[in-house]
Parts: structure tokens; C-alpha cells; sequence
């Protein structure tokens, strides 16, 4: 029934959406969260497949599991200017068009495979289905350094010149990485397949 929704407005003065708000709601494109809204519950935008654009309120702490879990046209996030500190389990999961994301000083808490095929943010997780759950919130930490140093990076070039490169040429330029960031070209083409697990119902 969620597929129909193609417009949601959220009421003002909430500090919550709760949990599977907007889930399957296949047809929904841009979404523009409230200032006031502090936490987003589990499953709220999952495989919300249309969703190219999302404004985050000053105000948010707190994205939780699944959030964006499948939101496989979302292709730039930006939570520079909010106030998050965790983020749950799988929240960008399968978002394989995810190509940059700018996350705040305040971030302290992940969940595991918060990426997991995000394999345009990061190419070291190209999807491998017997690495499922294998080291996730290490590897979470790992894809938060790399963005924290791209965003760093970004910054001084600011300073410098003003118009930024194209998205994408980003990782091209990583090569110094102690080869961490490389890129297996053999498994570039194969579309990631949902993990056989997790449920919307499930709570975690
Ligand atoms: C996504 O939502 C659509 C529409 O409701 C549904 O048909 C599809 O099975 C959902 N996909 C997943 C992976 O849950
Ligand atoms: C997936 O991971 C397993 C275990 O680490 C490895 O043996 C296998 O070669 C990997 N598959 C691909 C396609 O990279």
C-alpha cells in the first residue's frame, strides 16, 4: 500500500519517526525531515528504491537500524550540520548509489555493515555474501575514516580552488592508502542480493 505514497509531509513539532513510517514506500522521491526530529527509528525509509534526495533537521541524534536500508537510488547524504551520534545496524545497507556522505564531529556510535554493499562509497565492500557479518563494525569504522579524511581533504581544497571535482574521481586519488581502498574489479558488475535474514517485524 506504501508503494502508491509518492509525497510525505511529517507534522511539525515531532522528535520521532517511528519505526517502518515510510517503509516500501517504492515511489517516493524527495523527503524533507522536519527541524525537532531527533531520532529515526528502525526500518523508516527502508527500500524507499526512488528516494534521491533526504534533508536532515539540525536537530537529529539518532538514525537506527535499516533506516535507509535499500534506498538504492539515494546518492549523496548530508549530515554535516546535525547533531547525530549513532548510527544503527545496516542504516545505508544496499545503497548502491550511494557515492558520498559527510557525517558530523558528534558521530561516537555505529552499528555493524552500516555500508554493506555501498560499493560506490567505498569499494572495499563489494558485496561477498560469505563475509556477512564477518568484522562489519570494523569495517564501518574503516569507511567512517575514509570519509572523515575525504571530507578533510575536501575542506583545504575549498580554501584553494572552488569548484570540486566530479563525484566518483574521489577514490582515484586514494591510491596512498596503504592500498586499503582498492577496488576488486572482478566483482564490479555483480548487483548485491539481499541478505536472507532480517525481516521488517524484526526489533532489534
Ligand atoms: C520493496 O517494496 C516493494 C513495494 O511494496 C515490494 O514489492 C518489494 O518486495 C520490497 N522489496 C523488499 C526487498 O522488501
Ligand atoms: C568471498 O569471501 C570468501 C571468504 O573470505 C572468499 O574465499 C571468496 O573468494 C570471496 N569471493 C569473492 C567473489 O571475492
Amino acid at each position: 500500500m506504501l508503494a502508491l505514497v509518492t509525497q510525505v509531509v511529517f507534522l511539525l513539532n515531532i522528535r520521532k519517526l517511528g519505526v517502518n513510517t515510510c517503509c516500501d514506500a517504492v515511489n517516493l522521491v524527495v523527503v524533507e525531515i522536519p527541524e525537532g526530529v531527533e531520532y529515526i527509528d528502525y526500518n523508516v525509509f527502508r527500500n524507499c528504491s526512488s528516494l534521491t534526495t533526504v534533508s536532515f533537521p539540525t536537530t537529529l541524534r539518532s538514525l537506527d537500524s535499516w533506516a535507509f536500508d535499500e534506498c538504492s537510488s539515494l546518492d549523496n547524504v548530508n549530515l554535516l550540520h546535525t547533531q547525530l551520534w549513532k548510527i544503527g545496524n545496516f542504516a545505508f545497507m544496499l545503497c548502491s548509489e550511494l557515492k558520498s556522505m559527510t557525517i558530523p564531529d558528534s558521530l561516537e556510535m555505529l552499528g555493524g555493515d552500516v555500508f554493506y554493499g555501498c560499493n560506490k562509497l567505498a569499494p572495499c565492500l563489494e558485496y561477498n555474501e560469505s563475509d556477512w557479518g564477518k568484522e562489519s563494525v570494523d569495517t564501518t569504522y574503516e569507511v567512517i575514516a575514509h570519509l572523515r579524511s575525504l571530507q578533510s581533504q575536501q575542506e583545504s581544497t575549498e580554501e584553494s580552488t572552488e569548484e570540486q571535482e566530479e563525484e566518483g574521481k574521489e577514490f582515484d586519488d586514494e591510491e596512498s592508502d596503504e592500498g586499503r581502498w582498492h577496488h576488486q574489479q572482478e566483482q564490479k558488475d555483480q548487483r548485491p542480493k539481499r541478505p536472507p535474514i532480517f525481516p521488517h517485524t524484526r526489533v532489534y
